[in-house]
């Protein structure tokens, strides 16, 4: 199982970022396919505030959300008795939310095969040096049948305004950061390719974004994301990896002051997502013999690694957009 680190660590500007979070606005695109009764599981659920509005669209359906941290596990667990949330266990209410927090890991759920009706990640898979095993996993847990949705931020098509020489340096540098860790900061573009890639061809993928640009928006945003370069662990490693110093994190912080007090600033965070189909019995699973085809890919029509370090160099391949051995269908056999 892949050790992965973490880039953005659970510092408190951090989870006040993650704890802003409703279904509303992250999860739309799966919103539709939400029924009373449905069970639910929420991979890398950080704060909870995603999972428990899932909790109560689907109650009395069981919802469970799992992080791979154990701090953020308790403090969700936490937020969730004190909102009553987690009432079908503490009370007996059969009608109210039912959702619990644990510690487990995307890449080895704690749980039998298709044991959710639904499996959810939301900005988790920009994370994982595996997302491809990250998606197979999660399907494996999923019912034949029930979905599989995904959905992941792209830091590369970030679009603000006005332009800002220090908000270029804070995307180069955090996407440096994210690569060191052997994780995708343009995930949302890759989505539909590691669905493909983890074996799964009924996908319907879409996108939605965030958009910041009212003054209370633009303040909270811009002062959370200066601090975040400040104070959080994607600072210290972009200092730690030689890619910038004390210096160049003030002015990333004082880009971001910049732009939030411009009464013209303007971002749109854009989103890829997708659902996948679990595949009828007997889906067998499987995933393509080369899980990071999609990474060599990217490096061989752009020379740039996107699957992170590691990566064997080599010639273009052949074909004008694809390479060897991008996977067909999987047959389990
Ligand atoms: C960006 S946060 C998203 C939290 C939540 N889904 C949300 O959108 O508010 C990513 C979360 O994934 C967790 N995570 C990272 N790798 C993981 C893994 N391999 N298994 C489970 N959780 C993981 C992190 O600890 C973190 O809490």
């Amino acid at each position: 199982m892949p050790d992965d680190h973490y880039t953005h660590g659970h510092e408190a500007p951090v989870l006040r970022s993650h704890a802003w979070r409703t279904a509303a606005n992250s999860a739309a695109y799966l919103l539709p396919h939400l029924a009373p009764g449905l069970s639910v599981l929420d991979v890398g659920s950080g704060p909870g505030t995603i999972t428990r509005d899932l909790a109560r669209l689907v109650a009395p359906g069981r919802v469970v959300g799992v992080d791979r941290d154990p701090g953020v596990v308790a403090l969700a667990g936490a937020a969730a008795a004190v909102s009553g949330d987690d009432a079908v266990a503490s009370t007996g209410d059969d009608a109210a939310p039912s959702v619990a927090f644990q510690v487990a890991d995307a890449y080895e759920l704690p749980f039998d095969d298709g044991e959710f009706d639904i499996v959810h990640a939301h900005q988790v898979l920009q994370h994982l040096s595996d997302p491809v095993a990250a998606l197979g996993e999660m399907a494996r847990v999923t019912r034949p049948g029930g979905l599989v949705a995904a959905r992941d931020s792209d830091y590369g098509a970030l679009t603000w305004y006005p332009p800002s020489r220090g908000l270029d340096l804070w995307r180069t540098i955090y996407t440096a950061v994210a690569r060191a860790n052997d994780a995708e900061p343009d995930a949302g573009r890759h989505l539909l390719a590691w669905a493909h890639a983890a074996g799964f061809f009924d996908v319907t993928p879409s996108s939605s974004t965030w958009c910041f640009a009212t003054p209370a928006d633009r303040a909270w945003w811009g002062e959370l994301w200066a601090q975040r370069t400040t104070t959080t662990a994607y600072g210290r490693q972009a200092v730690a990896l030689g890619l910038t110093d004390e210096a160049g994190l003030a002015t990333i912080a004082d880009a971001w002051a910049n732009w939030a007090a411009d009464e013209d600033g303007w971002i749109t965070i854009v989103a890829g997502e997708i659902l996948v189909r679990v595949p009828e019995a007997p889906f067998r699973g499987g995933q393509h013999p080369d899980q990071k085809w999609w990474a060599r890919r990217d490096e061989a029509l752009t020379g740039v690694g996107a699957g992170g370090p590691g990566l064997p160099k080599g010639p273009r391949p052949g074909s004008s957009d694809t390479i060897a051995g991008a996977p067909g269908p999987v047959t389990g056999e």
